[in-house]
C-alpha cells in the first residue's frame, strides 16, 4: 500500500518506522522540510518526501499527523477535494470537554465534516507514541489490539492491514459515531498516565480474562 503521512510528528513518524519496515511505501509531506528529510533518511528507500499535494493524490490511505491547531491548515494544503474517496485516518486525542465525556461531536467527525468526500477512521489515539517505538508490539504476550470506527467497510479494511502490518490486532469499533467513545477513552487513559502509573500498567486494563458470562458462572459455582 501507498500510504501518505501529512505532518512528521511523533506518532506518525513512529507509525511509519512499522509500515516502511513491513514493505508499504511511505508518501511524508509537512510544513518543515528538515523534519521531513530526517523521516525519509531514517526510513530509507520505502519513503519519499513530497509535497501535500502530491502525498493525498498518490496515496490508497492518508494519516493525518498533524496536531490539532494544524488540522485545518494541513487539509487546505492538499485541497479538501483532493480526499475525495480517500481512506483517511484520524489519531488526534481528546482536547476539550466534549471529547473527555464522549459528548460529540468527536474530532474524527470534525475531520469528517472538513473533508467530506473522504472515508474517515479513528484508530491508534489510545496509545502514547511511544508505544510505536516498540519493536514488537505486545503486551503480557499478546498483541495490541487497536480498535478501529469509521463508516466505510472499506476503509476499515484498509487501516486493519496496516494495523496488521505493525503486528497488531484490529477491532472493528463500529461506524465513526463510535469514534466519541474511542475519545473519551483515550482521555481516561491519559488521566492514568499523566496521574503517574506507567504504560505497562495501564494497557494491563486489556489483558485478555474469560468472558464475563463464564467468569460469572465460575463466581456462581
Ligand atoms: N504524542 C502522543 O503520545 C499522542 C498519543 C495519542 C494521540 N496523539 C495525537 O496525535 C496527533 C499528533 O501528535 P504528535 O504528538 O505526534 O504531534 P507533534 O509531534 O507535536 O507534531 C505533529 C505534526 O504537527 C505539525 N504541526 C503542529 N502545529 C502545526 C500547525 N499550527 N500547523 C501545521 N502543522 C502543525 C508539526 O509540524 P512541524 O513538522 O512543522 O513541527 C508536526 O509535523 C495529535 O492530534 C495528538 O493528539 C498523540
Amino acid at each position: 500500500m501507498k500510504v501518505a503521512i501529512l505532518g512528521p510528528g511523533r506518532m506518525s513518524s513512529a507509525m511509519a518506522g512499522h509500515w516502511a519496515r513491513s514493505g508499504h511505501e511511505v508518501l511524508i509531506a509537512g510544513r518543515t522540510p528538515d523534519k521531513v528529510a530526517a523521516l525519509v533518511d531514517r526510513l530509507g528507500p520505502p519513503a519519499r518526501s513530497v509535497d501535500f499535494g502530491e502525498a493525498v493524490a498518490e496515496a490508497d490511505v492518508v494519516l493525518i499527523g498533524a496536531r490539532g491547531e494544524g488540522v485545518a491548515w494541513t487539509i487546505e494544503q492538499a485541497g479538501a477535494e483532493s480526499f475525495d474517496r480517500k481512506v483517511v485516518i484520524d489519531i488526534s486525542g481528546p482536547i476539550s470537554r466534549p471529547h473527555y465525556v464522549g459528548d460529540g461531536p468527536s474530532l474524527a467527525e470534525d475531520l469528517q465534516r472538513l473533508i467530506p468526500g473522504a472515508h474517515v477512521v479513528k484508530g491508534f489515539a489510545l496509545n502514547r507514541a511511544c508505544t510505536w517505538d516498540m519493536e514488537k508490539i505486545s503486551f503480557d504476550g499478546h498483541p495490541l489490539s487497536i480498535p478501529l470506527a469509521g463508516d466505510d467497510e472499506g476503509a476499515k479494511t484498509a487501516v486493519s492491514e496496516l494495523v496488521r502490518s505493525m503486528g497488531c490486532t484490529p477491532i472493528d469499533f463500529g461506524g465513526l459515531e463510535r469514534s466519541r467513545n474511542l475519545e473519551a477513552f483515550a482521555a481516561v487513559l491519559v488521566r492514568l498516565l499523566l496521574e503517574g502509573h506507567d504504560q505497562y500498567e495501564v494497557f494491563n486494563l486489556l489483558v485478555r480474562v474469560p468472558h464475563w458470562e463464564d467468569a460469572g458462572a465460575a463466581q456462581r459455582a
